[in-house]
């Protein structure tokens, strides 16, 4: 069967994380992707966090599936010789290197434009234009920039960083979405063009609800859905929320049989309005069903606190997945704790394609996140990651270089 983005090759000038999911999204919907590297070296995070002594990190290999290496030196002319042929025949340029990086190779767009109009050139800097444009970034510098540190935490306690990675993977997705679009376009205008993703924006996106809060605030100087209410202080900012849920049903992580010894015996518990008389009943609680003082959700909002502590108290006498079947069947909304053993073994996100055992001549068999988008006619088939240049002669061959070319670029330390 075909896929979706059979024909498009993308040079992937990407690093660590956030560039990498978004060229490994791409490959997995059919893009050609080619990863360039440098010799002998190449991108960082082969050798970093490593568990295994001389192979390829999980790291590495969990962000570069279905892509081609090759090796250029672009500090060589040679390299920079190949590197023009390569943007001659792809479609996209993926990269995101520290700003000004890319100019200082001679890789601006207007180099670009000249070899290759219908290019699209897109990037991943920490911040977009205004007074931090030139500074590296990192994911916890994102989930800092962008309002998701100062809105995620405890009640009392100090920002937190998301396991999300959000400012990462989170921009590498916002990434993929607009290079996708600009390919469309250029169906019609015949032009690429420069798509820029910015990890502070793409995680202010992600944190919107929170700029919808901070507005709330403002005007009315509470919100009703905060733990801070009804006995607490709001200050002049959206404040850390613990886990209490972001939208209009109130809900809590509430501890389940086995808490005491199992950091995931956890349950997400919403208290949907539609359901109420269900939860009443099924805790053992019916006669709130129409007790004034919880009858409506804007008379619970004032009792949540005591309202989750009679909730817990049934939800610790049965474990996570027993509270899961009772509670589905009630249409009451609600989620285990899941942890990432769990996950690993889940047999449906296996049968699903969400979790995927691959081959690597290095590693061994590793498991994977695969492709988490679903596209009916263009199914997904994880392959490894490359190993670094494994693929240089086979694509230089493609580009037209005969055999004493790649010889001599390769004498020369170009590839
Ligand atoms: N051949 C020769 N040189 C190469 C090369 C190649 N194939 N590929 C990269 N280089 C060089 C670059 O030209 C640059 O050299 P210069 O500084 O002399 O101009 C150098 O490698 C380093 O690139 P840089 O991007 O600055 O890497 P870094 O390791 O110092 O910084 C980041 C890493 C992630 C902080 C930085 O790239 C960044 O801020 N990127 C944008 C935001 C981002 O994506 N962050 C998230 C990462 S998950």
């Amino acid at each position: 069967m075909g896929k979706a983005l059979d024909g498009v090759r993308i040079l992937d000038f990407t690093h660590v994380q956030s560039g990498p999911t978004c060229t490994q999204l791409l490959a997995w919907l059919g893009a050609d992707v080619i990863k360039v590297e440098r010799p002998g070296e190449g991108d960082a995070t082969r050798k970093q966090l490593r568990d295994i002594p001389g192979a390829d990190s999980l790291y590495f290999t969990m962000l570069n599936h279905n892509k081609r290496s090759v090796t250029i030196n672009t500090k060589t002319p040679g390299g920079l010789a190949v590197l023009d042929r390569l943007i001659k025949t792809c479609d996209v340029m993926v990269e995101n290197f520290a700003p000004g990086a890319l100019e200082r190779m001679g890789i601006t767009w207007q180099h670009i434009q000249a070899l290759n109009p219908r290019m699209v050139v897109a990037s991943v800097k920490g911040f977009g234009p205004g007074p931090y444009q030139d500074c590296k970034v990192y994911e916890n510098v994102a989930q800092c920039a962008g309002g998701a540190a100062s809105t995620t935490g405890e009640v009392d306690g100090m920002p937190l960083i998301s396991g999300a990675q959000i400012g990462d993977s989170g921009t590498g997705l916002h990434l993929a979405l607009g290079i996708v679009a600009a390919l469309y376009q250029r169906n019609t205008t015949g032009r690429g063009q420069q798509v820029l993703a910015p990890m502070q924006d793409a995680v202010l996106n992600l944190c919107r609800v929170k700029l919808r809060d901070q507005q709330r605030l403002e005007r009315t100087h509470t919100m009703h859905e905060y733990p801070q209410y009804p006995d607490g202080k709001f200050g002049d900012a959206v404040p850390r929320a613990g886990n209490a849920s972001g939208g209009g049903q109130p809900g809590a992580i509430l501890k389940c049989k086995g808490w005491e010894t199992d950091p995931n015996a956890y349950i997400y518990f919403i208290t949907q309005a539609a359901v109420w008389p269900a939860i009443c009943r099924v805790i053992g609680e019916p006669g709130w069903i129409d007790d004034e003082a919880y009858a409506t959700p804007q008379a619970r909002l004032l009792h949540l606190k005591p309202i989750f502590r009679r909730i817990e108290q049934w939800t610790m006498g049965k474990d996570k997945f027993e509270a899961m079947d009772i509670l589905n069947q009630l249409d009451i909304p609600c989620g285990p704790i899941l942890s990432m053993k769990e996950i690993a073994h889940e047999p449906s996100l296996r049968a699903s394609g969400t979790v995927v055992e691959v081959d690597h001549p290095e590693r061994g068999k590793y498991l994977t996140v695969g492709n988490p988008i679903k596209l009916s006619d263009s199914p997904t088939e994880v392959t490894r990651s490359p190993l670094l240049g494994e693929h240089t002669d086979e694509v230089l061959a493609q580009l037209g270089f005969a055999a004493s070319e790649i010889q001599a670029l390769r004498a020369e330390g170009a590839i």
